[in-house]
């Protein structure tokens, strides 16, 4: 048995479908450089057929990773198969990932269909894929609720096609891990032909076990194991990249495999996935959460102060969590920001270096302590995202206690400069009623949510609103010293969202 367990990045792919976590093909881009400096072994880019943003964002990925493979997912009509490969053709080392359904619930009710035509559906495929690629996954959706001899003879019928993984996903959350690793133990004892390909698994975590059974996966046989950063993905999401990868290094009496990951950039990769989908990580989050290593109590306390092994399993330099993370000030200079960009994993070109740098001159005039947190503001949400539709030029909010809060907002719409005062029940109410009225948008606001990032009465301010249109939502992220100007920003990220999922033609 082979004892490297292969990491497969769904960040792109499954981690998008998060409600509201759309990215955009520089996001994406940005985030594919990251894995790969994990080193990663598979990233899946996205799902070409579903919409002319994926398809741009695959082909985009494929470019620019030379180390890591890309994979393209599709269902397993020929179109499908054909536009995966047109978005992914162009990668150093192209997958082919094909899916169908496979449990008699999904075949009854979704797909209509017997479970011969899955078969041969799924011969069929992966032979589709393989005459572009010799690298091909097939996964039977909803494997966990499916006839185990029925699973075996698809699984069989993949491989004969030329499937060079399989892959077992818990598309629902339904397994558990002893049942789940007894099912991977069956499948390696039973499927022909299985020694030949790499036996993967997908887990979601619906009941909160992705990661046990994953762990519980690898040790009866499985060598893959498909995740995302923070966990994120459909629903209650999928198994956390950096849970599994630091379980299988923190206990090698357990796991004797290698892996080509490293865990040194865990926490800048969670950041900046955090940053970009407007996903925030709770603080108690298993590694990269902002408690994970912090300790409370007393005796805890004193145990660390004498010996660090009393209380810590591993080290948070080991994930990359900087030591302190104040870092800059007024009087720091160009090389020192750049060399601090470069720690926190972001190469910049000269252009933009230049513009980070004097937004942060700005931010340095009005905050005393620059922190990584706020560099990351700077370049993620000023830098690396790109403007879109609507961009704020100028806020203006005169409120208190005695006096009707206005907002007077000036902004951008298509390059058109637009200007509009209003009204609110409060300063936050007032700009975001100015601003619809100025975008004539229609959006309906779920939730508004602010967070200090650095501490300090300075502190800049995240501001989170979940927006929803015609029952799409998304989530925007603004950061400012100034909570209202964090809030606009907020709001204009979140409508601008929305604008690119119009864009988007197929739902998966
Ligand atoms: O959860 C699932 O079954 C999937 C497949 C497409 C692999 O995401
Ligand atoms: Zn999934």
């Amino acid at each position: 048995m082979s004892q490297l367990v292969k990491i497969f990045d769904t960040t792109l792919r499954d981690g998008e479908q998060s409600p509201g976590a759309t990215m955009n093909v520089a996001e994406k881009v940005r985030i594919a450089e990251q894995l790969e400096k994990l080193n990663v072994d598979i990233i899946e880019a996205g799902f070409p057929i579903s919409s002319e943003g994926d398809f741009e964002a695959v082909r985009a990925v494929s470019r620019a990773i030379k180390r890591s493979q890309v994979a393209a997912l599709s269902r397993t009509n020929p179109k499908d198969i054909d536009r995966a490969w047109e978005a992914v053709k162009g990668a150093k080392y192209p997958c082919l990932h094909t899916f169908i359904s496979t449990s008699d619930i999904h075949l009854k009710h979704q797909l209509k269909i017997s479970r011969q035509e899955v078969v041969r559906i799924a011969a069929q495929s992966v032979a589709r894929a393989k005459r572009y690629t010799p690298d091909v996954e097939f996964s039977a959706m909803d494997a966990t609720r499916t006839d185990v001899e029925f699973l075996i003879a698809v699984c069989e019928a993949a491989i004969r096609a030329g499937a060079t993984t399989i892959n077992i996903p818990d598309t629902v959350g339904y397994a558990i891990p002893s049942e789940f690793g007894k099912l991977i133990r069956t499948l390696k004892q039973r499927v022909k032909g299985v020694e030949k390909v790499t036996l993967s698994v997908h887990c979601h975590n619906d009941l909160g076990l992705a990661v046990a059974n994953s762990l519980a996966a690898i040790q009866n046989g499985a060598r893959q194991v498909e995740c995302t950063i923070n966990g994120i993905g459909e629903r209650a999401g999928n198994t956390s990249l950096e849970e599994v990868v630091m379980a299988l290094r923190t206990r090698p009496d357990l796991f004797q495999f290698n892996m080509r990951l490293g865990p040194r950039h865990l926490y800048a990769t969670s950041r900046l996935v955090s940053k970009i989908t407007g996903m925030v990580v709770q603080p108690n989050k298993a590694i990269v959460g902002a408690n994970a290593f912090a300790h409370q109590s007393g005796i805890h306390q004193d145990g660390i102060l004498k010996e660090k092994l009393t209380y810590e399993i591993m080290t948070p330099e080991s994930v990359g969590i900087p030591k302190t993370s104040l870092v800059l000030g007024k009087l720091s200079g160009r090389h020192a920001f750049k060399e601090r960009l470069k720690d926190l994993g972001y190469r910049l070109n000269d252009m933009d270096l230049q513009r980070a740098f004097d937004r942060f001159k700005q931010l340095a005039d009005k905050k005393r302590d620059i922190y990584d947190e706020d560099v990351e503001s700077i370049v993620v949400e000023e830098i690396i995202r790109i403007p879109r539709r609507y961009k704020l030029v100028y806020l203006n909010v005169i409120a208190g206690n005695v006096t009707v809060p206005t907002a007077t907002v000036q902004m951008e719409v298509d390059g058109k400069l637009i200007q509009e005062a209003g009204f609110g029940d409060g300063p936050v109410d007032a700009t975001f009623k100015t601003i619809k009225k100025i975008t004539r948008t229609r959006s309906k606001l779920l939730q508004f949510a602010i967070n200090a990032i650095t501490s300090g009465t300075e502190a800049q301010g995240e501001v989170t609103v979940r927006l929803e249109e015609k029952g799409q939502t998304v989530i925007g992220q603004g950061a400012d010293t100034d909570v209202i100007v964090a809030s606009a920003k907020a709001y204009i990220n979140a409508l601008n969202k929305i604008e690119f999922k119009k864009q988007k033609l197929v739902g998966m």
